[in-house]
């Protein structure tokens, strides 16, 4: 099977269908901003639904969390986001294009030559990635805040309120799943890289001692959701971070890859961040951030270990995996996402023959039947060829045909969407099959 060379397609059968829109199109769009479309908003969901499943519902040690995107400005401060979360950044002087400047070639570095043009290079600078706005209404009065540029904080801060209220004991983790914002220098690579995202974290709360065990077991688990997702292994690799590479926070990290188009790139990292961040976030507020064992007394500042997903990221992987441009035998080419059906945005399709005859109006029962366990979608119009075709572009595992012989023996023709075969199932059987591939796969 040919796999996707660029995202050129993506992009296009995104737009096509209704997958991902530019942010603000009629205006000429925004930058680095996507909106998802009615089959996009399905996608992720049904993604941040496995992604949830898989890390709370799996688990008797996970809870979860949803906190506020705006945080006190201290936070920041404690997390080392207000002091270093920077990139250097040049500037040519007369394109006035931006540039990251570890991402400029060796030679205009040394040149000091804009890449694009050829005009002069600022010197480098450290550009704060974080988003700030005001909050208060009188602005001189009002203090700056930020729009977070990641949603971990809001789990560290928690800590001493989950361990209140939950009855969780070390070990344990929080999961949560929210907007993060960041001001990158060099957004792209359709949503891949943007400024405003989604991430899907969990920390977990050890002890220090079996805190390398933990990053392990960890590692382990998470190869394994990917699989479940439908992530092919031999597109996916795990990066350890170099001594120079680790984060401030970090002892030890990998960084979870998946052969994009655009080569090898980071879906998702996986941190030992010690007790980095609740001795940070005790020396600034002042508050006791150590953790007391109930069996043992001892008393200690957890480590946590962390899983870092970018929903977007995943939901482009995602979308990567299963395009496919399939030739036919009869020389035709069809281009069909193969969903897993976990993920499917639609997971069955509802197609009368044609709409005279009673065909409609057995086909509303089916589908009002249907529509009550599974996303359904309810389609009377043209050949019937061309909605099959359609619902390959939508990903729909399953398109259910109501024909005269329906009429006649009670049955449908239900077509596989990645084989493209058909076979007959008794209306009275059709939720229980379609359930049995849909939901337990
Ligand atoms: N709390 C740790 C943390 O935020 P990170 O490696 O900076 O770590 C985690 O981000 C994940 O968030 C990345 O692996 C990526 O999937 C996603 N992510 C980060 N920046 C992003 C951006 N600008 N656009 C889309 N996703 C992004």
């Amino acid at each position: 099977m040919a796999r996707l060379e660029s995202f050129e397609k993506l992009v296009s059968l995104s737009k096509r269908r209704g997958f991902v829109f530019q942010s603000s199109e009629i205006y000429g769009g925004i930058n680095a901003c996507y909106d998802y479309g009615p089959l996009g908003v399905e996608l992720k969901r049904n993604v941040k639904q496995a992604w949830w499943n898989a890390m709370t519902r799996e688990y008797d040690n996970i809870v979860g969390l949803d906190a506020a995107i705006l945080m006190h400005p201290k936070v920041w401060e404690a997390s080392g986001h207000v002091g270093g979360f920077t990139d250097p950044l040049v500037d040519c002087k007369k394109c006035k294009t931006r540039f990251r400047e570890d991402n400029l070639p060796e030679a205009n570095m040394t040149s000091k030559e804009c890449p694009e043009c050829g005009g002069e290079l600022t010197e480098s600078r450290q550009f704060n990635l974080m988003f700030k706005t005001q909050m208060g209404a009188v602005e001189d009065t009002a203090s700056t805040i930020y729009l977070r540029p990641e949603t971990a904080q809001g789990i560290f801060v928690n800590f001493p309120n989950v361990v209140d209220t939950s009855r969780q004991q070390i070990p344990f983790g929080i999961a949560q799943i929210g907007k993060a914002f960041r001001n990158e220098i060099t957004p792209g690579n359709f949503i891949f890289r943007t400024r405003e995202f989604e991430q899907m974290e969990m920390q977990f709360f050890v002890n220090p001692d079996q805190a390398d065990e933990w990053f392990e077991t960890w590692m382990e688990r998470r190869k394994a959701f990917y699989d479940t997702i439908g992530i092919n292994p031999d597109n996916l690799r795990f990066h350890e971070h170099g001594p120079d590479e680790l984060a401030h926070y970090a002892r030890a990290a990998f960084d979870v890859e998946y052969k994009f188009p655009i080569g090898w790139s980071e879906l998702e990292g996986i941190h030992n961040r010690a007790d980095f961040d609740l001795k940070q976030h005790a020396e600034f507020s002042g508050k006791n951030m150590s953790y007391r064992d109930p069996q043992t007394n001892q008393v200690y500042t957890p480590f946590i270990i962390e899983t870092s997903a970018g929903c977007d990221r995943t939901t482009l992987a995602v979308m990567c995996e299963a395009y496919e441009e399939e030739t036919l035998e009869d020389g035709s080419v069809r281009t069909v996402m193969h969903f897993h059906p976990k993920l499917a945005p639609i997971k069955v399709a509802i197609l009368p023959l044609v709409k005279k005859g009673g065909l409609k109006e057995l086909a509303t029962e089916i589908k009002d039947d249907l529509k009550r366990h599974f996303n359904v979608f309810y389609d009377e119009k043209g050949a019937i060829g061309r909605r099959y075709r359609r619902m390959d572009e939508a990903g729909t595992p399953y398109c259910v045909t109501i024909d005269f012989d329906t009429l006649e023996d009670n049955a449908v023709t239900v077509r596989d969407r990645d084989s493209m075969d058909q076979i007959r199932v008794p209306i009275a059987e059709l939720q229980a099959w379609l359930a049995e591939r849909i939901l337990t796969s």
